[in-house]
């Protein structure tokens, strides 16, 4: 049952789909206020648990601490982070009374889950102008697919994108993509992307190529394409101020821009150095924005990733002559008082300045919007731009998309890579941690950076990390500029990684049925143990482990040395493990706690009771899968429905 309450003139994000009438009656799961801004506030009971709040940091279960939605470019995902990237506004509390709540609400909202008092949730934000989805289930998971159902279908990516991808910030040349292609082909380790960051740009500027570099592009991606290799270009949200730069020019003269208040564009220092931020709210500016995506798809591109839209910003003119004009005057009142403390806060609160945001606008409808208002939308109509542009270029064609920034809507344009984290352990299990969550709001298409972007890795970590890897639809080893080269033909016994990624290519046709089917049926890909097995008393305090469609659980070891794990089983399983020699190891344990031995170069998995998945032999390319060899893993004489399309056709 879903009832959806009108606060004041809510802001159109167009996350929700579903035509739904505004509820007269009183919200009955807990008290509102609109007295000072809004306010939901309602008791926990002491076994409610509280799943959502998609990709931030923390646990599956979300109690216990105060979130922000307020998307962040921030690469420190450290435990007392309140946000990343996205505003995912969706949680369910799941308990005696179990229903779930969608705060539809495009700026900056908090949702204390127990953090001022253990027993009270409370939701907030300074502006009374929202809707509120309130959606009453049996179980948390019921909840979960009632809302996904009124949000519109997921994003569906072409097959190929189900493959490896490896990228890394660092990679200039033509030579240095080739290499890379080059030396996976030679070691027969399987890819099928290679990523292009910010350097195969002339000057980081949208939609061009370093010309020395790529002087005919086109025929440079068609010699990929021989080695089954597709490009995958970034996109980052700043077009840079350039006379002669044609979009800059052209965004400049219709308006297409975000502006000052006084009416000029508005301006922040990002990679390339001072840049405007197209208008995606603006229909018409986003219409034109997404028809730049057109200059690569001419080039034989078919995926991008999208980046910088929360957006981020290094500083603005405003900010920097602020921090001058502090300076300043700390140093003319008395050197001796100096707050070192302050100084650093001051100067690093440059970047990503929501005072900044005061001093940007959009323009809706004529209406001239602060960006403050409307903070949460910009990496979704950035995305949307591509989709809704990717649906005339490419009408028959599937074509890769994700995003950093994200707010729910965007799930049905494109898919999310959880940012720029780093190669610790915890970051292992903060990957597993947001899967579900993403799922609850429908972004499917999800993964985060394998072995760590930001620090140097290790190649235990990266080994341990792409065992998870091998399940997350996006697949991808990217590193920052700067950082230990972390691609698998860097470190020794590459054999153990071909090993692995080999896995993955064996699950590819489980893994892209499981993801259809979540993906047509407004289901979730990766859930929690409990929406499996409510009535597991234990199931709910599992955080590190998941389900996995709807005939697997995932048990990756995530701690350093650690030679297996500790897992639980809400029911008889039977526990795979593929061996470096390439066999299957299957064993059949019991309900409860075991301990599983799980080596560096092997890759677990569980069966559920009376289930089989198929395996096929691993190829380079998701294109070269023989399904010819497809066989049966898990309980003798299960059925199992393999969906599979030509992974390409738009559906
Ligand atoms: C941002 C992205 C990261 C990328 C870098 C350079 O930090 O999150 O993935 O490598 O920018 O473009």
């Amino acid at each position: 049952m879903i009832r959806k309450y009108r606060f004041g003139s809510p802001f159109s994000t167009e996350a929700v789909v579903a035509d739904i009438p505004v509820a007269d009656e009183a919200v009955t799961v807990g008290s509102i206020s609109t007295e000072e801004g809004f306010s939901f506030t309602c008791t926990l009971q002491e076994e409610d648990v509280v799943y959502g709040l998609g990709e931030n940091m923390r646990g599956i279960n979300k109690r216990g601490y105060t979130y922000t939605s307020f998307a962040s470019d921030d690469p420190a995902h450290t435990e007392d982070k309140h946000s990343l990237y996205a505003a995912h506004n969706f949680i369910v509390v799941s308990g005696k009374e179990t229903f779930g709540l969608f705060v539809d609400y495009p700026t900056k909202l908090t949702f204390d889950i127990g953090y001022t008092r253990q027993d009270t949730l409370r939701i907030s934000c300074e502006y009374a102008d929202l809707d509120l989805y309130v959606i009453t289930g049996d179980t948390a998971y019921d909840v979960v697919k009632q809302f996904r159902k009124i949000i519109g279908r997921s994003y569906i990516p072409p097959k190929f994108a189900f493959g490896f991808g490896q990228s890394r910030w660092g990679y200039k040349t033509a030579e240095d993509f080739k290499k890379v292609a080059e030396e996976h082909r030679k070691a027969h380790m399987p890819l099928d992307m290679v990523y292009m960051d910010i350097d195969y740009m002339q000057d980081y500027k949208d939609f061009t190529l370093n010309q020395k570099e790529f002087p005919d592009f086109r025929a440079y991606v068609d010699e990929m394409k021989k080695m089954n290799i597709h490009l995958i270009p970034i996109i980052d949200a700043g077009v840079k101020c350039q006379e002669g730069y044609d979009i800059c020019e052209e965004g400049r003269e219709k308006g297409y821009f975000c502006k000052r208040a006084d009416g000029s564009d508005f301006e922040a220092a990002v990679w390339p150095g001072w840049t405007h931020f197209p208008d995606v709210l603006n229909p018409e500016a986003r219409a034109w924005f997404g028809s730049k995506y057109q200059i690569l798809i001419d080039q034989g591109i078919d995926g991008f990733w999208n980046d910088m839209n929360e957006p981020a910003t290094f500083y603005t003119k405003e900010g920097v002559t602020e921090l001058v004009d502090y300076l300043k005057a700390a140093v003319e009142e008395d050197l001796e008082t100096i707050k070192p403390l302050e100084i650093q806060e001051k100067a690093m609160a440059i970047s990503n300045n929501p005072a900044d945001y005061e001093n940007m606008y959009h323009n809706v409808n004529g209406e001239m919007i602060p960006h403050s208002r409307v903070h949460n939308l910009f990496g979704y109509n950035m995305t949307r731009a591509a989709g809704e542009a990717f649906e005339k270029i490419s009408p028959d064609n599937r074509i890769l998309m994700f995003s950093r920034s994200s707010y729910v809507g965007m799930h049905r344009y494109g898919g999310v890579w959880m940012g720029d984290n780093r190669s610790w352990w915890s970051h292992i299990l903060l990957n597993l941690q947001m899967l579900p969550s993403m799922n609850m709001c429908g972004f499917l298409y999800t993964g985060a950076d394998l072995g760590g972007f930001g620090d140097d890795t290790t190649r235990d970590l990266v080994l341990r990390w792409l065992a998870l890897g091998v399940f997350t639809p996006l697949m991808r080893n990217h590193s920052a500029l700067g950082t230990r080269e972390q691609e698998f033909y860097q470190f020794e016994n590459i054999e153990d990684f071909r090993h692995v990624i080999g896995v993955r290519y064996r699950l590819v046709p489980y893994l892209y049925s499981e993801y259809m089917k979540a993906a047509l049926g407004d289901d979730m890909l990766f859930k929690p143990l409990a929406f499996e097995y409510p009535q597991d008393a234990f199931a709910s305090q599992v955080e590190d482990q998941l389900m996995l469609g709807g005939q697997v659980m995932i048990a990756p070891v995530y701690k350093q040395n650690a030679k297996g794990r500790y897992v639980y089983l809400p029911e008889e399983m039977i526990f795979v493990k593929f061996l470096p020699d390439g066999s299957i190891s299957q064993e059949t344990l019991s309900t409860g706690h075991h301990y599983v031995d799980v080596a560096l170069n092997e890759v677990p998995l569980f069966i559920r009771k009376g289930c089989s998945i198929p395996v096929v032999d691993a190829a380079e390319c998701v294109g070269d899968l023989d399904l010819s060899t497809m066989k049966w893993l898990g309980y003798e004489g299960a059925q199992y429905q393999l969906y599979d399309d030509d992974g390409i056709t738009r559906l």
